[in-house]
């Protein structure tokens, strides 16, 4: 296993039960369709992973498009949505195409942590094109510097505990620790970025950008920022 991709393209045990991944998308789908500002939005999920709750996005906007790296993954996402009225799935590489000025929401949920300082630039300048001046974009689930891994621990512990999946969730863990998870945290590693690095980030990407006052998800010590276009 090489890189991230690779492993979101594999049986991961990212999520320690069936109940903790339909938590999971659940939620992401309420926060995201937090955003949407108007029934007709066309809305982008860039690296949406399995979008199970998508459905819940759809019904609140006019077009939602996911986007997936993830070659296994996206084959899932072609099946499952293939007959949904305004569903499409696409690569990361048809994006480029798109026409400029053609998306009202872009959400980047949990995925910068996964991509190189550049790879995040040049998804960034790409989204600033693509989204109308009116436009938004979501970038959820930033890992801070300061904030290590036991904080992970206890948010999924904590999510586990109120929706009943604690023992699940202990199991997880432990399967955890000796994954490929582990190995690739340790080997590859995630990319962390201070509120204001991130800030300065999407500034030179131009975009005017805030902090929101809570993350999308489940994980409180992660940051989420809302960027619009500037000029
Ligand atoms: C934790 S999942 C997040 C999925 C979804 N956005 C969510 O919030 O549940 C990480 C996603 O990032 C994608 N990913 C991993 N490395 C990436 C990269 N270098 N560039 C773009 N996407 C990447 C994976 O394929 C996966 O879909």
């Amino acid at each position: 296993m090489d890189d991230w991709i690779d492993y979101y393209d594999s049986t991961h045990t990212i999520y320690v039960s069936k109940l903790h991944r339909d938590v999971h998308f659940d939620e992401i789908a309420r926060d995201i369709a937090g955003y949407i500002g108007a029934p007709d939005a066309v809305v982008l999920d860039y690296s949406c992973g399995e979008a199970l709750s998508a459905p819940k996005v759809a019904e609140a906007c006019g077009t939602l498009i996911l986007a997936e790296p993830a070659p296994g993954v996206r084959g899932r996402l072609s099946a499952r949505f293939a007959h949904h009225p305004n569903i499409k799935v696409r690569s990361l590489d048809d994006l480029p195409a798109m026409p400029n000025g053609s998306l009202d929401l872009v959400v980047m949920n949990s995925v910068a942590q996964y991509m190189t300082p550049d790879e995040l630039d040049r998804a960034l300048a790409l989204i600033r094109r693509l989204l109308r001046r009116s436009g938004k974009l979501v970038l959820g689930d930033i890992l801070r510097p300061e904030v290590g891994m036991a904080r992970d621990v206890v948010a999924l512990l904590k999510l586990a505990a109120t929706h009943g999946f604690l023992q699940d969730a202990l199991w997880g863990l432990a399967r955890t620790a000796l994954s490929d998870y582990r190995q690739l945290r340790t080997k590859i590693g995630l990319q962390r970025y201070s509120e204001a690095e991130m800030l300065g980030k999407l500034t030179a990407a131009g975009f005017a950008a805030i902090r929101a006052d809570s993350n999308i998800g489940h994980n409180p010590w992660r940051m989420t920022f809302v960027a619009r276009p500037t000029g």
